[in-house]
């Protein structure tokens, strides 16, 4: 697939590194191409263009910029170049505020996701999320003693949640399809709960499976 990747961070580097490295055509997209000057060097099959080019470009897009970002990003990026295409959300909605006794503030709340904010946003777009409870060491093909970690997914689209699933398949991760976008509202908050073990036990290396 052709897959543009929103981002000059580490997740966006990460993500982008695991598509070129599963035979992925990339793009990956910053407002500053210096930025991605490194990623470049190290990476001379994938291209860096601007969030606009980046959309355009994907046949798959992946949103990983900053939560409070993450509409300005979509805008630069374009309604246009988004229309009809699957977009990975991996973002977070995490408030510009230090965390309280290891737990992260968000800017949204229970009865709203950013993700549904987005998804309302842009409607031609098929929103998933995936990727957001999960550190960026882990994205890609992690190896854990207790097997293959889980994804915890969800959005309208059934065609774009399937797509997803063939990448986290190739990524090493077990898929568990949530629902609706709704569904977002649960999922997001499971960073919060992925970074306390971090913040209090200053572990980074996990991720959670779904027993059945
Ligand atoms: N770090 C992790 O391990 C991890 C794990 C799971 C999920 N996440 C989520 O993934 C997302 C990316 O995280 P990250 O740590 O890689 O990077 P980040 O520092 O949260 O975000 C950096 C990106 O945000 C963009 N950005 C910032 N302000 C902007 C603005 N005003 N307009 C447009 N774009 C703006 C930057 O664009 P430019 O390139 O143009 O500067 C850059 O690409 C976040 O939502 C985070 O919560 C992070």
């Amino acid at each position: 697939m052709k897959v543009g990747v929103l981002g000059s961070g580490d997740v966006a580097k990460v993500l982008a590194g695991g598509f070129l490295k599963h035979g992925h055509d990339v793009m990956i997209g910053s407002r500053s191409a210096a930025k991605l000057a490194d990623w470049q060097a190290q990476n001379p099959k994938g291209r860096v263009g601007t969030f606009a080019e980046t959309a355009q470009f994907g046949e798959l897009v992946v949103l990983a910029v900053k939560g409070g970002a993450a509409m300005e990003a979509l805008q630069a990026a374009g309604g246009a170049n988004l229309k009809g295409k699957t977009v990975v959300d991996a973002t977070n909605p995490i408030a510009d505020a230090p965390p309280s006794n290891g737990v992260l503030k968000f800017f949204t709340n229970l009865d709203e996701s950013l993700m549904e904010r987005l998804q309302r946003k842009f409607p031609e777009a098929h929103f998933v999320k995936a990727f957001n409870s999960v550190g960026n060491a882990c994205m890609v093909n992690p190896q854990f003693k207790g097997g293959k970690p889980t994804m915890f997914i969800c959005g309208n689209d059934d065609a774009a949640k399937k797509t997803v699933a063939g990448v986290l398949d190739q990524f090493g991760w077990e898929t568990a399809d949530m629902g609706k976008a709704e569904a977002a509202r649960a999922i997001e908050p499971l960073c919060m709960l992925w970074c306390i073990r971090g913040f209090i036990r200053n572990e980074w290396i996990h991720a959670f499976k779904l027993l059945t």
